[in-house]
């Protein structure tokens, strides 16, 4: 049998062949809430014979969408249209359904790709105010983000908490944490981005400090049956940044903490990026 096609175990999670539905955001939720969209799109996706569905990128709160169209997992309502779409894919599919969920930092806030407006003002009716580890814009067309308080932090993880509690009711078999493209995660992870002086920022361990303290968190709550893993961006494609050497460090810490796979892409931290694009130039970086 070929390699792709023997089944593959996530934790206690057994794929039944190694073609994995990268998560890929629609920009189609209306407040954070599934639509019929969800349900058509997922549903073919779901008869298509791949190993593993993973859901787009999900906002564990209102202010971690991308933009004002992007889905969430923060309140009785995002999980009743989740919940809705899920039960009508389900009745047709075996397939396992992963979710990622996910934090936008600084690159939130945004208009839907399509409309092509960038960044959306805080006081605009589809906008609000960012958060990031450290008061430094994405770009010169972005807005500022606040650098986040102990209590940001503290709430975020709640928040993340919750989320992996109710993708846990929705019966999902699997969590992927955004820690990639430069999103809140990756912002934390970043000397590029993460200018602080306290325990989240400066050394490589206090850079870590969130993304596996969200990891222990969701690990804590999610059922130990079900898959854990993170999306890592394994380097920032600019000098200085975060990069494979520090990925490494990370992947063992997360290993020791019982994360149950790595998801490895690169970049989307920093517009200073410089991207070799070739066929397969992300691999090396997953076999290291
Ligand atoms: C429409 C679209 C939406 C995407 N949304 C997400 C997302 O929500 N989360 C994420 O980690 N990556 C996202 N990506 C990146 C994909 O998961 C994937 O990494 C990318 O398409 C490259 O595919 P490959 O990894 O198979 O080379 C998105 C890509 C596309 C095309």
């Amino acid at each position: 049998m070929s390699q792709l096609f023997s089944p593959l175990s996530l934790g206690q999670v057994t794929l039944d062949n190694r073609i994995i539905i990268a998560p890929m955001c629609q920009y189609s939720a209306n407040n954070g809430a599934a639509s019929d969209w969800h349900t058509i799109h997922l549903g073919q996706l779901s008869l298509s014979g791949a190993g593993l569905l993973i859901l787009e990128a999900t906002a564990v709160n209102p202010e971690g969408r991308i933009s004002y169209g992007d889905l969430g997992l923060w309140n009785n309502e995002t999980q009743q249209a989740l919940g809705k779409s899920l039960k009508a894919v389900r009745q047709y599919s075996p397939m396992p359904i992963g979710i990622q969920l996910a934090h936008a930092g600084r690159k939130a806030s945004t208009g839907k790709p399509w409309e092509d407006i960038g960044a959306i003002a805080p006081d605009d009716v589809n906008g609000w105010q960012t958060l990031a580890p450290s008061a430094i814009a994405y770009d010169a067309n972005s807005p500022v983000p606040k650098a986040m308080s102990q209590d940001d932090i503290d709430s975020l993880i709640k928040d993340f908490v919750s989320a992996a509690k109710r993708a846990d009711e929705l019966g999902l078999d699997l969590i992927e944490l955004h820690g990639a493209h430069g999103y809140l995660l990756h912002q934390f992870l970043s000397p590029l981005s993460n200018k602080r002086d306290d325990n989240y920022g400066g050394s490589l361990e206090n850079r870590m400090r969130l993304l596996l303290d969200v990891f222990k968190a969701v690990r804590a709550v999610f059922p130990s049956e079900k898959a854990v893993g993170v999306r890592i961006s394994a380097t920032d494609w600019v000098e200085g940044g975060w990069d494979l050497d520090q990925s490494i460090v990370l992947s063992k810490a997360l290993d020791e903490l019982g994360c149950d796979f790595i998801h490895v892409s690169t970049a989307g931290l920093s517009p200073e990026q410089q991207i070799p694009v070739k066929p397969n130039f992300q691999v090396p970086f997953a076999t290291a």
